[in-house]
């Protein structure tokens, strides 16, 4: 007995011997290709940001600060989800207080009756959206679950009106992909259908599922519609008259907030230089974020503030506006491994990969961006590999609670 253990203890050695061996090898390699003075890096101790889907459990949208308290370089890079929901919500309330009851009620029953097309139940965004919606129109019952409603009311061009929830969906696509845009013109036809001209408006959580339901062929011409995003193809719709409003995210904010906070990192900075240097002061090379940026120190996250867009100021959000606030850093080039959810997202692939694509370069940043399919966590994760490549990783999940599923991959 004690043979086979003082044999399994040599065994277990010589395999730690040979996997340190192999470890400490890939740091030379890399050493040699940045600076060759430089001490290797441990993957444990690489920046990591999550972006655009918060660390948090699906269920109860608690943050999950296991995550987040990965290493000291752990932050999370977003927007003022609730601040966005009551911004969606005030921008409906305002078109309909300047709204004529005669014209907005299609059936002239005295009642606003709309559908909610909800994207996805599990993530924090989409159901901030939802509260901030019906909390505006009055049919918030205390939860975001779809069809747990109760009759609200609005002022509409003067006169208080009930406004009822018809139905809420959440959007998930055949292949079990959430926020799924042709999901929404499916929703759309069937609701269009079965609800008739009770339908009075329509209300989504994103442009894409918003622009979905444009495209039903049977969509009620001319019944108000709102999305959130201002995805560029959103806000051409605004100008052309077929889309009534939009919140923006601001996703140029956002990206180059992402990547700031990876170059602070990368760059040595600690402390709250991490989230400010760049962001809300200038940086060593002159760059800083335009917009403002809020850090919450309890969630380790910095975000980004939403604006309400309608036909009033639609033209201030098209494509291309860039922030100017960025311009060339000679920081030495980094390598930037980053994750994207499902490459068919309608928001990451035409307005944040863009505006990373578009900051990178300008921050010394080198990204090799790999997309998801949506649904399946592996889809990101399998090609979440090679870690010892990179200098630091930015990480959207499929599913809001896989942070622990990445890290593991740095853990060594
Ligand atoms: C956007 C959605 C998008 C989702 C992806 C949200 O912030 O508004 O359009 O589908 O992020 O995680
Ligand atoms: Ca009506």
């Amino acid at each position: 007995m004690k043979k086979i253990l003082v044999a399994m203890m040599i065994m277990i050695m010589m395999c730690s011997f040979a996997f340190a061996g192999g470890a400490s090898e890939t740091a030379t390699t890399e050493a040699t290709t940045e600076t060759a003075t430089a001490a290797p890096v441990r993957n444990a101790d690489k920046p990591v940001v999550f972006y655009n889907r918060q660390p948090s459990d699906p269920v109860s949208g608690e943050i999950d600060m296991e995550t987040m308290n990965w290493n000291d370089s752990t932050f999370y890079v977003g927007f003022d989800a609730a601040g966005g929901g009551a911004v969606q919500g005030q921008l409906i309330v305002d078109y309909l207080a300047t709204a004529d009851p005669a014209v907005i009620d299609r059936n002239g029953d005295g009642i606003i009756g709309y559908v909610l097309c909800i994207g996805d139940v599990g993530h924090n965004d989409s159901r901030a959206r939802t509260e901030g919606i019906r909390k505006a129109l009055g049919t918030w019952n205390g939860t975001t679950d779809p069809g747990d409603v109760k009759e609200g009311s609005a002022n509409v061009g003067g006169t208080t009106m009930r406004v009822v929830e018809l139905e809420g969906r959440a959007m998930t696509g055949t292949d079990g992909s959430t926020w799924n845009a042709n999901a929404a013109t499916d929703a759309m036809s069937g609701w269009a259908t079965r609800f008739g001209n009770q339908i009075d408006m329509v209300v989504s959580n994103n442009d894409g599922m918003a622009m979905g339901c444009l495209q039903a062929s049977n969509y009620p011409a001319g019944v108000p519609i709102f999305g959130y995003d201002a995805n560029a193809d959103a806000i051409e719709a605004i100008g052309a008259g077929t889309l009534t409003g939009t919140v923006s995210q601001n996703v140029d904010a956002q990206a180059a907030g992402t990547l700031q906070v990876l170059r602070n990192l990368l760059d040595g900075l600690t402390g709250e230089d991490v989230y400010t240097v760049g962001i809300t002061e200038p940086d060593q090379y002159g760059n800083k974020i335009s917009a403002e940026m809020v850090y919450v120190p309890e969630t380790k996250a910095l975000l980004a503030q939403n604006t309400g867009v309608n036909a009033s100021n639609w033209q201030q959000y098209t494509e291309g506006t860039r922030d100017a606030g960025i311009s060339q850093s000679s920081a030495p080039t980094k390598r930037v491994l980053l994750t994207v959810y499902n490459s068919a997202d309608n928001f990451l692939s035409s307005s944040y990969v863009p505006a990373l694509r578009y900051y990178a370069p300008l921050l010394n940043i080198e990204l090799n961006i790999v997309q998801g399919d949506g649904q399946n966590e592996g889809s990101c994760l399998d090609r979440f590999t090679n870690v010892g490549n990179y200098d630091a990783f930015a990480i959207n999940m499929v599913r809001t609670n896989s942070g622990p599923d990445y890290l593991e991959r740095l853990r060594y």
